[in-house]
């Protein structure tokens, strides 16, 4: 069954909108947990526009399933990482004018720096994905540069309807396909939601998925509980069809 790793970072955008205490993300983690997550992650942005330094060591010590580190490949994140030791750290690109992480990381271009860097998380017995676009190119290069994982982008499959929609999921699957034979652990992530979530769930290629906004968002209404409960019941579901 694709496991479920919950990603936290709204309820700390609540919080810093009032540079307060409160909402915790760390709070929100546990209660994940409890209903079901499989993970929890977090993405110490350059900027710190959400998550902090403080909720990251906190976490470290908190999270009781795996605890998944989305960062920068920048010197300072490094340091980071090498501190907290996450179980898994996922490298995305980062633009400070972006709303959220817009694409996917370019490996081929950035293949000798990336694997330098990736190699220095392994040495301290930390897991790596990569974030890229669904491209059976871009799997081959993670694959040459060490990581132990991708993680798809799925935003423009959830950014979209009809047709354009189902040339997406098929670019996922593709990815997919080629991620889990040449042995690299299969994640998935960005805009997926309740209403997306069943098709690219039925791909029995992807292990895991990283799920944020979409939960959080229905968590203010029915409270997270119920919110992370029903997100992996779809997944579930989907893993049926
Ligand atoms: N995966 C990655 C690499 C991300 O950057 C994000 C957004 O922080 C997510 C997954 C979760 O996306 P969403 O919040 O749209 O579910």
């Amino acid at each position: 069954m694709a496991k479920l790793s919950v990603n936290v970072d709204h309820v700390a955008t609540v919080r810093q909108a009032r540079l307060s205490i409160e909402p915790d993300p760390v709070v929100a983690a546990a209660k994940a947990e409890l209903c079901g997550a499989d993970g929890i992650t977090v993405h110490l942005r350059e900027d710190r526009r959400h998550i902090q330094d403080r909720d990251v060591y906190i976490l470290r010590k908190t999270v009781k399933t795996e605890l998944n580190l989305e960062m920068a490949a920048t010197k300072e994140m490094l340091d980071v990482a090498l501190e907290v030791k996450p179980d898994m750290v996922t490298i995305v690109p980062e633009k400070r004018q972006e709303l959220t992480t817009e694409g996917g990381l370019d490996v081929k271009t950035h293949g000798d720096a990336l694997k330098k860097y990736v190699s220095h998380l392994k040495d301290a017995g930390i897991r790596v994905n990569l974030f890229i676009d669904p491209s059976p190119e871009a799997v081959k290069s993670c694959h040459r540069i060490g990581s132990d994982g991708v993680e798809i982008h799925t935003g423009a499959y959830a950014g979209t309807k009809g047709p354009v929609r189902e040339s997406e999921l098929k670019r996922i699957y593709d990815t997919a396909v080629l991620s889990r034979r040449l042995g690299l652990k299969t994640h998935a992530g960005h805009g997926l939601d309740y209403n997306n979530i069943l098709q690219v769930a039925s791909i029995s290629e992807i292990d895991e998925f990283a799920i944020g906004y979409s939960i959080i968002s229905r968590a203010l209404y029915v409270g997270i509980e119920d919110a992370v409960r029903e997100m992996k019941r779809l997944i579930t579901a989907g893993r049926g069809r």
